[in-house]
């Protein structure tokens, strides 16, 4: 028979998220459904998330958001078995929103509450997408973080490395920002790197060959503002140069750690014959990203497990999956779990 059905609240950041998840008989997670409504024209004049915005924006659409995912899964709350709510890292606003329905919900109706580390959900969506075992190396990038973690079980996470300054999505969203292009900066990079040349402008590789497995962005978006800056007045076919010459500097950079990280995973687990790179976060989203990591497990033997963009990015369904894995190892919340900012994993 069916494992466990979940209902999943994402609202850590700016987008309002539920999905309905179920471990399938074969032992399968299936997404039943995974609904997401994104605030982005909301924060669009303002260049950025504005949590108070952000906050009012999920107590609108909250209700309407987990309505619907109940609806495209065909489901009734009577067939939901607990109620997973992201809780932190985020935007303390919008997680007192998210966590507070979901708690409602599970006391009105005897459910178990989970309350979800956002990060988490990231780091168990190649295991969502794929079914894959651990452990697992994961590369997350996302707009808050970049970090390099070896997935070793549930709640079993070691930080291999991480930024020292910017995270990869910001570094995406701030080259937009000097390059007046819109808000998110992510995706509208990318499109304009699709019109450019990558080899026009020479930009910095950082940390590229150094040993430990940290990321450092902003000496990259400090030689794209000189290069900029030199070019001025930019024309629409320097702008597409430098969007592409950035994205290929972040590529490589982010191929370079990868390369380094599967060799000491090799070494941690030589018994593991093809050792699998897991992608999550918003810019694993990235087409040139990802062909870089393609071509990085490829030669290292492994292989790579990049859920699908809309798995990447922001969602429900990886809440409520963290939720069913939590539910199944038997590890749920009391009801007056806190919500918090900030928690590393
Ligand atoms: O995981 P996510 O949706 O939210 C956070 O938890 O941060 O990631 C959002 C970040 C933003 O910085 C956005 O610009 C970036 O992911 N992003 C991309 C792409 N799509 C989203 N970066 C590069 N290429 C993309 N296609
Ligand atoms: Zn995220």
């Amino acid at each position: 028979t069916d494992g466990p059905t979940i209902l999943g609240i994402e609202t850590s950041c700016d987008e309002t998220a539920a999905a309905v998840v179920r471990r399938g008989v074969d032992g399968r997670a299936i997404i039943l459904s995974n609904v997401v409504l994104s605030q982005i024209a909301e924060h669009q004049a303002f260049g950025g998330v504005v949590p108070e915005i952000a906050a009012r924006a999920h107590v609108e659409a909250l209700d309407g958001i987990i309505r619907a995912a109940l609806d495209d899964a065909d489901l009734g709350l009577g067939a939901v078995d607990a109620i997973a709510a992201t809780i932190g890292p985020g935007l303390v606003g919008g997680l007192l929103v998210g966590a507070m329905t979901g708690k409602v919900i599970a006391a009105a109706r005897g459910l178990p509450f989970i309350g979800v580390n956002h990060l988490e959900g990231h780091a168990l969506s190649p295991r969502l997408s794929d079914g894959l075992a651990y452990p697992y190396l994961l590369l997350l990038v996302s707009g808050g973080h970049s970090q390099i973690l070896l997935v070793s079980g549930l709640g079993d996470y070691e930080r291999w490395g991480s930024t020292i300054d910017d995270a990869l999505g910001e570094a995406f969203d701030k080259t937009a920002k000097l390059l007046s292009l819109p808000h998110p900066g992510g995706p509208n990079v990318e499109a304009m790197a699709a019109k450019g040349d990558a080899t026009r402008f020479a930009l910095p590789r950082p940390m590229k060959g150094e040993a430990r497995l940290d990321f450092s962005f902003s000496g990259l978006k400090t030689a794209l503002r000189l290069v900029a800056e030199a070019h001025a007045p930019l024309v629409d076919q320097d702008v597409a140069d430098l969007c592409a010459s950035f994205q290929r500097a972040a590529a490589e950079t982010v191929a370079d750690r990868i390369r380094r990280a599967l060799a000491r995973f090799r070494e941690r687990f030589p018994e593991i014959a093809q050792p699998v790179l897991g992608v999550a976060g918003g810019v694993g989203a990235n087409a040139d990203i990802r062909a870089a990591l393609k071509a990085e497990c490829e030669s290292a033997g492994a292989r790579l497990v990049a859920p699908p963009a809309a798995l990447c990015a922001d969602n429900g369904a990886m809440i409520a999956y963290a939720g069913l894995e939590r539910v199944e190892a038997g590890r749920t919340d009391p009801l007056d779990v806190a919500v918090r900012s900030r928690w590393p994993l």
